[in-house]
C-alpha cells in the first residue's frame, strides 16, 4: 500500500504566536523553543519578523545558525513585507539555515489595498510579482502569502497567485486574516485556486488561518481536504487576537482520523504536551482548561458513568491516549525521603530535560519544598521548574523580601535587589496591600515606569501547604512602543505587554518574584529591541 501522503506543518509560534499581547519572548526562549520544534518534527519553523527589531532579526539568525543547520533540520522562515529592504533584511538572517526560506507578503484585498496600502490592484500585482522575484535572486525557497486572501475578490486573488508562481514563488499560503470564512467558503477559495491558477498544481498550497470566530481548526481542514499540503500553525493555538490554527488540534484530527483524511505529517506526537507547557511558561499565556489536546481536562473523566466506562475500557470515552501526546502516568510519588535519581527519573517521566546547573537549583527547591510539604505532586514540580529554568535573564535579582501587614496597621514591605552591576540597594514602601507594598518598594529601586494589567494567582495543588503560582501582566509606559504595531503607524503607537510569573508556598514571595520575572522581561526585551 502507498505511504499516505504528508502535510507539512509550518510553525509560526515565534513569529504570529509571539505577537498575542503579552507573549513577548527573548532570544534564549525563541532558541529554546525552536530546539522544541525541532524535536517535535516541525517542517518549517517560522523564527520572526527580521525587520521588525534588531532583537527580532537576532532571534531568526541564531535559529537559522544554530537549530537550521543540522541534516534533518526544519526549513528555517523569516517573515517580510514585499519591500526590498524588508526581504534583503529577512535573507541576511535566515541564510545560515541549511534550508533557508524567505516568506514575503502583501495584502490583496480591496479594504487593504485602498485604506491600508493606498494602490490599486495594478501596483499590487506589479509589486507582488517584482518583489518574489526579486526574493527568489536571493533564495531558492519563496513563500508568497497574499494577506486577506481570505476577503479578497478571488478573480484578482487568481491574477496575483498566479503572477506569484511565474516570478519564483514555492509556496503560496493563504491567509484567512482576519478570521472571517466559513469552512465550506475556505475550502472553496483552495479548490478554486487549484482550478483556475496556472501552475498552482505544481507548488504547494499552504492556509493560514485565525481563530476569530473560533473555526480556524475547521477552516484549516476544510484546506486540506481541498488540496493544501502545507499548514500554518502555533502550538497552543497563540497569535494575533483570538490565535492561530493550533498545531495539536489539527496534527491529532489528522493522526485521530486517517479514514478521513489519509494523510499524515512528520509530526511526533509524543512531543506535543512538552511543546504546549514549554510555549505557555515563556509566553505567560496560560493554556484554559477546557482546551483541546493540551488542556488540563482533555483527558479528565469527572462524569460516574464516563469514570467507569473508561475503567472498563478507555475507548468507552477516549478518542485518544494521552501517551500518544507525551502525557504519562506518573508512577513515583515523591516527598522528604526522595533522593536524586527518584527525582531525575521524575523529570525525565514529565518530559523534562535539564542541563545540570538547572537540574541542581532545581532539585534544591524540591528539597525545601519537601520541608513543607509531605508528598510532592507533579505539578509542584512543574511550578519549580517555570519558577526556576523558564525565567528571563535576571537583569535584578530579588535578595530579600519582607512584609508587615494586618488589621490594625498599613502594609509596608522592603526590599532587597541585586542590581545588574553587581550592587545590592534596599527599600521600603507603604501601599493599599501587601503585594501592592512590595511592588512599590520594588519600582523606588528599578525606576522602570509601568502599569499592572492583570494579576492572577492560583494553587497549585489542593490543601493549605500548596505551591501558589502568579502570573502578572504589565505594560511599559515611557515609550516601550509595540514594535507590530509601530511598523505600521495607522495603528499608532502601542506599548508592549510583558508576562512574568513566580512560584512559592508563600504568596507574597511568588507575586513579588512574578513581578521581578515581568520587569526583567521587560528591561531585557528592551536592549534587545535596539540591539544592545
Ligand atoms: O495573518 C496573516 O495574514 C499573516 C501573514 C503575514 C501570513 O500572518
Ligand atoms: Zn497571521
Amino acid at each position: 500500500m502507498d505511504e499516505p501522503a504528508v502535510v507539512r506543518i509550518f510553525d509560526t509560534t515565534l513569529r504570529d504566536g509571539e505577537q498575542s499581547p503579552g507573549a513577548t519572548l527573548n532570544i534564549d526562549e525563541k532558541l529554546e523553543i525552536a530546539r522544541q520544534l525541532a524535536r517535535l518534527g516541525v517542517d518549517v519553523i517560522e523564527a520572526g519578523f527580521p525587520i521588525a527589531s534588531p532583537g527580532d532579526f537576532e532571534a531568526v539568525r541564531r535559529v537559522a545558525d544554530e537549530v537550521g543547520r543540522g541534516d534533518d533540520a526544519p526549513i528555517i522562515a523569516g517573515l517580510a513585507r514585499a519591500n526590498q529592504a524588508d526581504i534583503d533584511r529577512a535573507w541576511q538572517a535566515v541564510k545560515g539555515a541549511r534550508r533557508p526560506r524567505i516568506h514575503t507578503f502583501l495584502a490583496t484585498s480591496d479594504i487593504h489595498l485602498k485604506y491600508k496600502l493606498k494602490i490599486s490592484r495594478e501596483e499590487c500585482l506589479a509589486r507582488a510579482a517584482e518583489m518574489v522575484a526579486y526574493a527568489r535572486g536571493l533564495c531558492e525557497d519563496v513563500e508568497f502569502s497574499p494577506e486577506d486572501g481570505g476577503r479578497s475578490d478571488p478573480e484578482f486573488l487568481y491574477q496575483v497567485l498566479e503572477a506569484a508562481i511565474k516570478a519564483g514563488a514555492t509556496t503560496l499560503n493563504i491567509p484567512d486574516t482576519v478570521g472571517y470564512t466559513t469552512p465550506q467558503e475556505f475550502g472553496a477559495l483552495i479548490a478554486g485556486i487549484r482550478e483556475h491558477v496556472p501552475g498552482a498544481r505544481d507548488v504547494i498550497l499552504s492556509a493560514h488561518c485565525h481563530n476569530d470566530l473560533g473555526l480556524a481548526t475547521a477552516n484549516t481542514l476544510a484546506a486540506i481536504a481541498n488540496g493544501a499540503r502545507q499548514v500554518e500553525v502555533t502550538v497552543n493555538g497563540i497569535g494575533e487576537r483570538a490565535g492561530n490554527t493550533s498545531l495539536e488540534e489539527v496534527v491529532m484530527a489528522l493522526y485521530t482520523r486517517p479514514t478521513v483524511y489519509g494523510l499524515r505529517t512528520h509530526i511526533d506526537t509524543t512531543q506535543i504536551a512538552r511543546a504546549s507547557r514549554l510555549v505557555s511558561a515563556y509566553t505567560g499565556i496560560p493554556v484554559q482548561p477546557n482546551k483541546a489536546i493540551v488542556g488540563a481536562n482533555a483527558f479528565a473523566h469527572e462524569a460516574g458513568i464516563h469514570q467507569d466506562g473508561v475503567l472498563k475500557n478507555p475507548l468507552t470515552y477516549e478518542i485518544m491516549r494521552p501517551e500518544t501526546i507525551g502525557i504519562t502516568e506518573s508512577k513515583l510519588v515523591l516527598g522528604k525521603h526522595s533522593g536524586r535519581h527518584a527525582f531525575q527519573t521524575k523529570l525525565a517521566e514529565l518530559g523534562y530535560d535539564l542541563n545540570p546547573e538547572d537540574m541542581n537549583r532545581v532539585f534544591e527547591r524540591f528539597k525545601d519544598l519537601c520541608d513543607k510539604k509531605k508528598v510532592v505532586s507533579d505539578p509542584d514540580i512543574e511550578a519549580i521548574i517555570n519558577d526556576e529554568v523558564y525565567q528571563p535573564v535576571e537583569l535584578w535579582r530579588l535578595e530579600h523580601v519582607q512584609v508587615s501587614c494586618g488589621t490594625s496597621m498599613r502594609p509596608t514591605a522592603t526590599v532587597t535587589l541585586r542590581g545588574p552591576d553587581g550592587i545590592v540597594r534596599e527599600d521600603a514602601a507603604v501601599g493599599a496591600g501587601p503585594v501592592d507594598s512590595v511592588y512599590m518598594a520594588i519600582n523606588r529601586i528599578v525606576q522602570a515606569p509601568n502599569v499592572l494589567t492583570e494579576f492572577s494567582i492560583n494553587a497549585v495543588t489542593e490543601g493549605i501547604d500548596a505551591v501558589g503560582e502568579v502570573t502578572i501582566r504589565i505594560e511599559g509606559t515611557n515609550g516601550a512602543h509595540g514594535r507590530h504595531y509601530a511598523l505600521n503607524p495607522q495603528f499608532g503607537l502601542r506599548q508592549r505587554t510583558y508576562s512574568g510569573h513566580g512560584a512559592d508556598t508563600d504568596i507574597i514571595v511568588a507575586s513579588a518574584k512574578a513581578y521581578m520575572s515581568a520587569l526583567n522581561k521587560m528591561l531585557s526585551a528592551r536592549k534587545e529591541e535596539v540591539g544592545g
